[in-house]
């Protein structure tokens, strides 16, 4: 079938082959497995040091890569020579501009690769690039985004988007706000840097690689290198944190193969931290020119703007304006989105592209019409809700955000209270942003359900975990099916040649993909136990079920799956399972709010985020216990975002500044609130088997804009910068 796919509101026509999904939904609620809390199946191997992230592959013969990185941002290498760097201890390879993909002469940011050397140890790789003779042209870079607007440095066309007629709209409303925001680059600091390790098996490729998405890294290698995709094997058995910014193969990979392949050696190539705050990517900076037209009423009737992407050297500019388009039912909307090339180290995904920075605006703008009108901002919200998507006038397949603002009553309630403990210079206030995003997830992903006589259940399919715990969601989605406890259920991942093809963990669409793919393979191989059984006790098998570990049948007999599966002896039962399409001409998204209590102090500019409720609709859920966690982690990344985190470059040379943890400014503990985290829980009944929806990005959505309009409730004060530490504040 002819189908769309979507990633990070990137949608794209695919063909694929699918059976006909024909589980029915389960009823909404907790089940025996699903909806059940279930802690980390992986997590006592990660706590012991038992499991193997790419950071721990040692290969016999191994060597290690240094890479050497321009200096400048944006210079030509004119000549380079590294016959000196060849004769240097230990060392046993060397590439320079051209020998590998993405390591080019011409470097466009500080940070960009241009040469890089394997010796025995680390060491050995990094003295030696000393050694290398670099003679440079220096180039002019352009840093201001502005400028590179004006000039048409762009790494793709202006997107301009328009619905009604946005002039005459304003023309004649009651009230008119514009406002300009600003929000800063922000970098992914994962505790795994990027790093592969390469190593040749005659002309195959094996990657062991930190990455997000297997099976990309193995169709954008094949790509860069001109080889058959089935000659790569491409494996990431544990991962060290992705947000984005590991969607790709990346440069490091393509030098450890070229490497490896002229020294015949397995070759390690890993970013150091300084290299991953200059060369893994970031959160690009915006600047964003809005407007918001509405009658007396509160009703908004025109909203457009000018959205500047400062995407660096490169890189693919995520949709800033969508909140626009796509959270509040307004029917005059012209937005324009620049994507601006500055000389400056190439933005990556980063959880939410474009959503973040672009609500934190909406989210801001919105409150000050509602101070402009003297209305509730929670009441302003519930007004402007739009019943179908208001970009295309389709259904949603759910929609449950007036349930949010429901829920989020009772923690809007406290704001006079809250206002009422100011005390000296500690000014306290509450604000709340709402949130939309995409997160459904989609085709093609599939699964394999393995049984055995020893009545465990292994689940194979070639996704990653990237430590949110997949593993264990996926596992409760089969061993529910099953009727099997969760311990019965093992998961196998992370090798594209060990498995069906399997979705990335980017665009919140793990769960909504695989899970229902794992479903129907554990509902298939059920089928086939339960027909053993019908054989085995003489029964029809629509009168059996399995659950907990037993086949029961419809006139009250039980016995122990066990008893059934133990005829197979060494045979096994084999499931498989694909997911199916998106429910046609229904946009699929997910929806939430959001409510911050600060504390400011008006006379140094510190803010502290006291309390932060998190209420998020995303379908079924399937492990409380992961989901709030992913909730709390998006709100503690939102709170580094919103209050210190700034990539700072040198203004004159666009040399980076912060390339370590001291410079870069991260959230630490002290920096934590007390979070509330509560899911609506509600299946989405047009959406798949399960009616889940992905969490990954929904919870960093909305935090910088209720941080900032609990600010502004606090002191008066409108905040249109990002971060907001002290120097801004005052
Ligand atoms: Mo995406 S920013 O890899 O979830």
């Amino acid at each position: 079938i002819r189908t769309e796919k979507e990633v990070e509101g990137r949608f794209e026509t695919i063909w694929l082959v699918v059976d006909e999904d024909s589980l029915d939904q389960w009823p909404s609620g907790p089940l025996d497995v699903v909806g059940r809390p279930a802690t980390r199946k992986s997590g006592r191997a990660r706590a012991r040091g038992e499991a193997i992230y790419t950071a721990d592959v040692r290969l016999s013969g191994m060597l290690s890569a240094a890479v050497l990185r321009s200096p400048y941002a944006h210079a030509r290498v004119r000549h380079i020579d590294l016959s000196r760097a060849l004769q240097a201890p230990g060392v046993r390879g060397a590439i320079g501009p051209g020998d590998a993909p993405e390591v080019e002469a011409l470097a466009g940011y500080h940070g960009a690769p241009v040469a890089a050397i394997a010796a025995d140890s680390e060491g050995q790789a990094r003295a030696a690039l000393r050694l290398i003779d670099v003679d440079w042209e220096v180039l002019e870079p352009v840093l201001d985004p502005d400028d590179a607007v004006r000039r048409g440095h762009f790494t793709s066309e202006p997107r301009h988007y328009e619905r009604g007629d946005f002039d005459a709209a304003v023309a004649e409303a009651d009230v008119v706000v514009e406002s300009e925001y600003r929000t800063q680059v922000v970098l992914h600091n994962s505790l795994e840097t990027h790093q592969s390790v390469c190593t040749w098996e005659g002309d195959t490729l094996v990657v062991y690689t930190s990455t997000q998405d297997i099976w990309g890294v193995r169709s954008g290698v094949a790509q860069a290198l001109g080889m058959p995709a089935d000659k790569i094997r491409v494996i990431c058995e544990y991962m060290g944190g992705g947000f984005g910014a590991k969607n790709d193969p990346g440069h490091y990979t393509f030098i450890a193969a070229e490497l490896a392949k002229r020294t015949g050696r397995p070759v390690r190539c890993a970013l150091t931290r300084r290299e991953e705050n200059l060369a893994a990517g970031n959160r690009n900076a915006t600047i964003q020119r809005l407007t918001v037209a509405a009658r007396r009423d509160g009703t908004i009737v025109a909203l457009g703007g000018e959205f500047v992407a400062a995407l660096g050297w490169d890189g693919w500019m995520a949709s800033t304006a969508g909140p626009m388009h796509g959270l509040y039912a307004c029917p005059n909307v012209r937005t324009v989105e620049y994507a601006a090339r500055v000389n400056t180290p190439p933005m990556a995904a980063f959880r939410a592209p474009g959503f973040v920075e672009g609500t934190f605006s909406l989210e801001c703008l919105i409150d000050e019409l509602a101070v402009k009108l003297e209305m509730d901002p929670l009441e302003i919200r519930r007004r402007n809700f739009s019943p179908a998507d208001p970009s295309t006038g389709t259904a949603y397949s759910s929609n449950n955000l007036m349930e949010c603002y429901a829920r989020a009553d009772k923690h809007w309630a406290r704001r006079h209270d809250v206002r009422a403990r100011s005390e000296g210079p500690w000014q306290r206030g509450v604000g709340m942003a709402s949130q939309i995003w995409y997160g459904g997830g989609g085709p093609p992903a599939y699964a394999w359900v393995r049984v055995g006589s020893d009545a465990r259940a292994t689940v194979v399919t070639a996704m990653q975990d990237i430590g949110t715990g997949t593993r264990t969601a996926m596992s409760q989605i089969a061993a529910e099916e099953l009727g099997l406890p969760l311990d019965s259920v093992d998961l196998v991942l992370g090798n594209t040649d060990r498995g069906p093809y399997a979705v990335a963990a980017a665009g919140s669409s793990t769960t909504p993909s695989m899970g229902p793919a794992i479903r129907a393979a554990a509902g298939d191989a059920r089928r086939q136990i339960l027909d053993i059984a019908a054989q085995r006790y003489e029964r029809e098998p629509d009168q059996l079920t399995l659950r907990a570990g037993r086949i029961e049948a419809a006139d009250g007999e039980s016995w122990p799956v066990g008893e059934v599966l133990g005829l197979l002896g060494n045979a096994q039962i084999l499931g498989k399972g694909a997911r199916g399409p998106n429910p046609t001409g229904m946009g699929v998204h997910t929806f939430g709010v959001q409510v911050a209590e600060v504390a400011v102090d008006i006379e140094t500019g510190e803010v502290r985020v006291e309390r932060l409720a998190a209420i998020h609709d995303v379908g079924r859920v399937i492990n409380p216990l992961g989901a709030s966690s992913q909730l709390e982690g998006g709100v503690i990344q939102g709170i580094g975002h919103t209050l210190s985190e700034e990539r700072l470059i040198d203004p004159a040379t666009g040399q980076i500044l912060t390339q370590t943890l001291d410079a870069y400014r991260m959230p630490t503990i002290a920096d934590v609130p007390e979070i509330i985290t509560e899911l609506v829980d509600v299946p989405d009944p047009n959406l798949t088997s399960l009616g889940a929806k992905g969490l990954g990005e929904p919870p960093i959505i909305p935090v910088a804009a209720a941080i900032a309009n609990a600010i502004r409730d606090a002191t008066g004060a409108d905040v249109h910068e990002l971060p907001l530490d002290r120097e801004e504040m005052l």
